[in-house]
């Protein structure tokens, strides 16, 4: 059977996606660099969150292979691009995988072939890093070959919103190429939405990231002053989301985490700084308050101790939930870890507890993982509560700990319990 499509990269983006196509009756061919995942993925065994055991060996049973073997990519008639874009030392986007991915491709073109970047990266990227890559051989895209930007939307964990339920924005090269992606898509994808070109459709996505690191900024900057008022911020945010029109409900939190909200919007700003010479003053603003968040949990739970006459030195901190977000087990950009960092570094006695996290890497056996959370908490001098995973019996813990320290708002108000 010829291969429909391949994609490249088999993570958190790219392993959804190949499951829809797969789903959709597409035959499959998935490519990645790390011998380990392909291996494991062709013996039904999953590495994401999202996709259990089972839904890999269904993948399997229905057609989908892995493979690291290169030469395999010209089999297919579309070859969707899901690596890494980490940030660069300078703040920009590190393109080196999606350079990678793309060259691997543009050895094995074949006209006719469909190639759509996911990656998340600058405006300008699928013309100006991606187009000339491809285009070496000889084959003109437009021309021989279909060139679009799709950025990928997943939100891991999302019970409500996978791949096939999100809608998904296409640029193309040309119309044709829209054309191309919008068809390849719609196969497997409820709602294609076209945009005006690549770089529209590159710039959609990190708007909406901007979005909302700007609005997670604007309530984390609200907590620390709301809290110096005595005002609930929570109260404060329920009732404006009474509001059915014009208004979104953000949290505060003890800073941003995972691979998009706390990076993507760098790719803007500094693309933005280095063409035109001007900074992107809200997302500066944003990075500068979100990344203040964990300094300011330290001094609030400084604060908490002090009102028990215990120095934070010595002082055993419970650090409940150290993912990015709740019920998943990615660690990207935790602002766990440089919460941990920065309590260690003032001398406390750093303890955590993850349902998801076996042994914390980051933190590298400085901080003991605390094997009952029940326990723990009475134990432990203050509980932070820094992600409310749902295994957490968040009642009960606040209610057992000597003081709770709830960073989610989710804990019932007591006299030793306290939030953000
Ligand atoms: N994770 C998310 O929630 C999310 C959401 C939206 C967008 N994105 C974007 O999607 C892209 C991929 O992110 P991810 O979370 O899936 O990453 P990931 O780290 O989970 O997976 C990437 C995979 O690509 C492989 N890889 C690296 N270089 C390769 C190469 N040259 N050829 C083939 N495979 C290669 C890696 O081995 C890995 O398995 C990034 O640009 C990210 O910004 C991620």
């Amino acid at each position: 059977m010829a291969v429909d499509a391949v994609i490249i990269g088999l993570g958190y983006v790219g392993l959804p996606l190949a499951q829809e196509a797969t789903r959709a009756g597409r035959k499959v061919l998935g490519f990645d660099i790390n011998q380990h995942v392909v291996d494991e993925l062709n013996a039904g065994r999953s590495h994401i969150d999202d996709l259990s055991d089972a839904d890999v060996a269904q993948m399997v049973a229905g057609g989908f292979e892995a493979t690291t073997d290169e030469s395999r990519l010209g089999e297919a008639a579309a070859a969707v691009i899901c690596v890494p874009t980490p940030l660069s030392q300078d703040g920009g986007p590190d393109l080196r995988a999606v350079e990678a991915a793309v060259d691997a491709v543009a050895r094995q073109l074949r006209p006719g072939m469909l190639v759509v970047l996911e990656s998340t990266t600058y405006p300008g990227t699928t013309d100006e890093v991606v187009r000339p890559r491809l285009e070496a051989g000889g084959l003109v895209a437009g021309v021989d070959f279909y060139l679009a930007f799709s950025p990928e939307r997943i939100d891991p964990g999302n019970a409500k919103f996978g791949a096939k339920n999100t809608p998904k924005v296409v640029g193309g090269h040309t119309p044709a190429c829209a054309e191309a992606a919008a068809e390849f898509y719609g196969v497997f994808v409820e709602q294609v939405v076209r945009a005006k070109g690549t770089r529209e459709a590159e710039t959609a996505k990190l708007l909406e990231n901007t979005y909302r690191h700007i609005n997670i900024a604007l309530v984390n900057e609200m907590a620390r002053f709301c809290h110096e008022l005595g005002i609930d911020l929570w109260d404060v945010i329920n009732a404006a989301k009474s509001k059915p029109f014009g208004f979104q409900a953000f949290y505060p939190g003890p800073g941003v985490g995972g691979h998009c909200i706390p990076i993507d919007p760098n790719y803007l700003s500094h693309n933005v700084r280095a063409r035109l010479g001007y900074p992107f003053r809200f997302v500066e603003l944003a990075q500068e308050i979100n990344s203040q968040m964990p300094a300011y949990v330290v001094q609030r739970v400084q604060d908490l101790l002090n009102e028990d006459g215990k120095p934070l030195k010595g002082s055993a901190v419970l650090l409940l939930g150290v993912t990015y977000k709740p019920n998943i087990a990615d660690q990207r950009e935790s602002p766990a870890v440089p919460l941990a960092r920065q309590l260690l570094a003032k001398g406390a006695n750093v303890q955590y507890h993850d349902p998801h996290v076996p042994s914390w890497g980051p933190l590298g056996g400085q901080a003991v993982r605390v094997e009952d959370p029940t326990a723990g908490v009475a134990e432990a001098d203050l509980t932070v509560l820094v992600q409310n995973h749902r295994e957490y019996d968040v009642d009960l813990l606040a209610k057992t700990a000597t003081r709770f320290f709830d960073t989610r708002g989710v804990a019932p108000e007591g006299a030793k319990v306290h939030r953000l």
